[in-house]
Formats: structure tokens, sequence, C-alpha cells
């Protein structure tokens, strides 16, 4: 039987990282008020030339190193990400060209924050049909792009970065299974108004609008149910995680998470004091991070899971 390993993770963080109190000398905010609500600390905001496929090569090739590979030997690029460099190509395209394998396909895939989720499941159905060797999946978005920094309800909430696996067919259990759900009813929970400049009143520009406490609902009980089904799928006990790897929106919604898997939270890998909210990079950056400091180990059962705009939402259960 075929699987799909992680065989290499990588990830990049911007240069510049702006603190809480930072962020309170432009808007009416407090270390004391973000960190209480959210978690957050911190978050990384990318420069000009730190765009998606910047930053999604950076990682790229951290994580083709650590898999042990040569760019040359990817077969497939897949980047999830809601905020490519442009309209026209896709941000993959851009990626592969940076990388310099131009003669395989390349292509995005947008689901938010739940967009890694969606492209490691796409992945994993390519490498266990046996059609494809190996997979490069990016999760990767400039969210600071396309936030209103005026507006202190969204602002203290996103940074950018980017996160990397390389994927590789075995007959080893690696990926047991993904599991993926949307619910377009909750379209305007979390959105981006308006995306085609000739689709703007006024150049409106493009900035992220949420319903806070919608999300925070939404994501608790949808997130809850959807580790239960990875479980069940794998007629797994709760026990059997080693590491949860959390989409990094808010440590209230981590918690509650852990709290209903009864695990501590020292198995769970936490980024968002630091990153905030990367989008589609935040879970492939926080397992990097837990990969490369040495608390995930080869054999050990990880869970991962994030919940974007859409709403869209997964989990998977991985052998690392
Ligand atoms: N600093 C200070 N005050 C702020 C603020 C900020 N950055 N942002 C909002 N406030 C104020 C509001 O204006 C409101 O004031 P009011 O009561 O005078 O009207 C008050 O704080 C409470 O706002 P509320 O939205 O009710 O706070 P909350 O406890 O629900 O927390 C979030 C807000 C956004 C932190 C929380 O709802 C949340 O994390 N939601 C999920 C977000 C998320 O995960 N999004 C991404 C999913 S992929």
């Amino acid at each position: 039987m075929n699987y799909s390993r992680i065989l290499g993770t990588g990830s990049y963080l911007p240069k510049k990282m702006v603190t809480n109190d930072e962020l309170s000398k432009t808007v009416d905010t407090t270390d004391e008020w973000i960190a209480t609500r959210t978690g957050i600390r911190a978050r990384y905001v990318s420069n000009q030339e730190e765009t998606s496929s910047y930053m999604g090569y950076h990682a790229s090739l951290r994580a083709v190193e650590a898999a042990g590979l040569s760019v040359n030997d990817i077969d497939m690029i897949i980047v999830a990400t809601t905020t490519p460099d442009k309209g026209l190509p896709n941000t993959a395209c851009l990626l592969q060209e940076r990388l310099g394998v131009t003669h395989i396909p390349a292509f995005d895939i947008t689901a938010a924050c739940a967009g890694f989720l969606y492209a490691l499941s796409i992945a994993d159905q390519y490498l266990r049909g046996g059609i494809i060797k190996t997979i490069l999946v990016v999760g990767v978005d400039v969210l600071t792009a396309v936030t209103n920094w005026e507006d202190r309800s969204t602002c203290v909430l996103f940074g950018d970065g980017a996160g990397a696996v390389v994927l590789q067919v075995t007959d080893k259990p690696g990926i047991l299974s993904t599991h993926l759900h949307a619910d377009g009813r909750q379209k305007d929970s979390l959105t981006i108004p308006t995306w085609l400049p000739g689709q703007r009143k006024d150049d409106e520009p493009a900035y992220i609008h949420m319903d806070g406490r919608a999300v925070f609902r939404f994501a608790v009980k949808a997130l809850g149910q959807v580790v239960e089904e990875a479980l069940a799928a794998n007629n797994m006990p709760q026990s059997a995680i080693d590491w949860l790897i959390p989409h990094q929106a808010n440590l209230r919604i981590i918690t509650a998470l852990a709290e209903k898997l009864k695990l501590p939270l020292d198995k769970v890998v936490v980024t968002v004091d630091r990153h905030a909210n990367t989008s589609a990079a935040s879970v492939p950056m926080a397992l990097d991070e837990a990969v490369r400091d040495g608390r995930i180990q080869r054999g050990q059962t990880l869970l991962l899971e994030a919940i974007g705009g859409g709403f869209v939402w997964g989990a998977a259960l991985i052998i690392y």
C-alpha cells in the first residue's frame, strides 16, 4: 500500500518583526488587550521583495535540503495561498521558475487559512495513487498586504510567512488520512470583499473584514468535529496523538481544542505568540519549527488542523 511521507520541512519568516507595543503606537490598542484575547505578542511583516513566491522559494529550498533531495527530484509543486504575487501567472509557476525546475506541473489552490491542509490532501491523493513520486507543498501568505492598518479589530491578528514540505511516496505509514470540509453559507464571516480592481467601488481597497465572534464560535465547533472525524477514521484514541499542530489564529481556540483532546499544552505546537495568524503558512511553519528544534521525532503521530474564510477547514493524521 502506498503512503505519502513527509521527507523534509522548511519555512521562511520576513525580516521585520512588529511587536504589539510597536503596533499600539499607530493604532488604538494595547499589548495587554491583544495578548489576552489572542495570545499574540508579535508578527512578521514582509517588505516589497518578500512576496509569496519569494518567501515560498526560501521555505522550499530549506524543505528540499532537509529532505536530502535536490530541486530536480520534485515532480509537482502545489502552492496554497490567498495572496498570490500576481493575478497571472499563479504563484506556483513563479516559484517553479525561481527553483529552476521548469518542466513540472505547478498550480495554486485557494482555501484561505486551510489552504495547506487542502494542498496536502491533494498531494496525498497523487502520491497514494502512485501517479507521482515527489511533491513540494507550500503554504504561504502575505496577509499584511490586505490588512487595513487602521482597523484595530483585524490588524493586530495577522502576519506573513511561508512553510513548505517535501512529500514522497513510500510503503510505510505516513499521511494516514486527510479530512476536508467547506460551508459557503458562512461566506460573510471572514472575507476580502473585493479583489479585482474592476470590481472595486471608488477604488475601495481590498481589505480583510471579519466577524471575530462568529469566526471564533464556528472555529471551535468545526475543528472539534474534524479532529474527532480524523481519529475515528483511523480507529485511534486521543491518547495516541504525540503532537497537535493547529492553525495559529488564536491561543484561546487552540487551548479549547487541546482541552477537548485532553492534550496538555506542551503537546501542542504554538507559534501564534510570535507569528500571529499567517494563514496558509501557519501549520507548515509550526511543523517546521517543531521538527527543527527536535520536539517532533520520526515515528510520532501528528494531528494537523486548520480553518479559514469560506468557511473551509480540515485535518490530517500523520505518522511523521
Ligand atoms: N484593541 C483594543 N480593543 C479592541 C481591539 C484591539 N485591537 N479590537 C477590538 N477591540 C474592542 C472592540 O471595539 C470592542 O469594544 P466595545 O465593546 O467598546 O465595542 C471590544 O474590544 C470587544 O471586542 P470583541 O470583538 O467582542 O472582542 P472578542 O473578545 O470577541 O475578541 C477577537 C476579538 C477578534 C480577538 C476574537 O473574536 C477572535 O479571535 N476571533 C477569531 C478570529 C480568528 O481566529 N480569525 C481567523 C480565523 S482563520
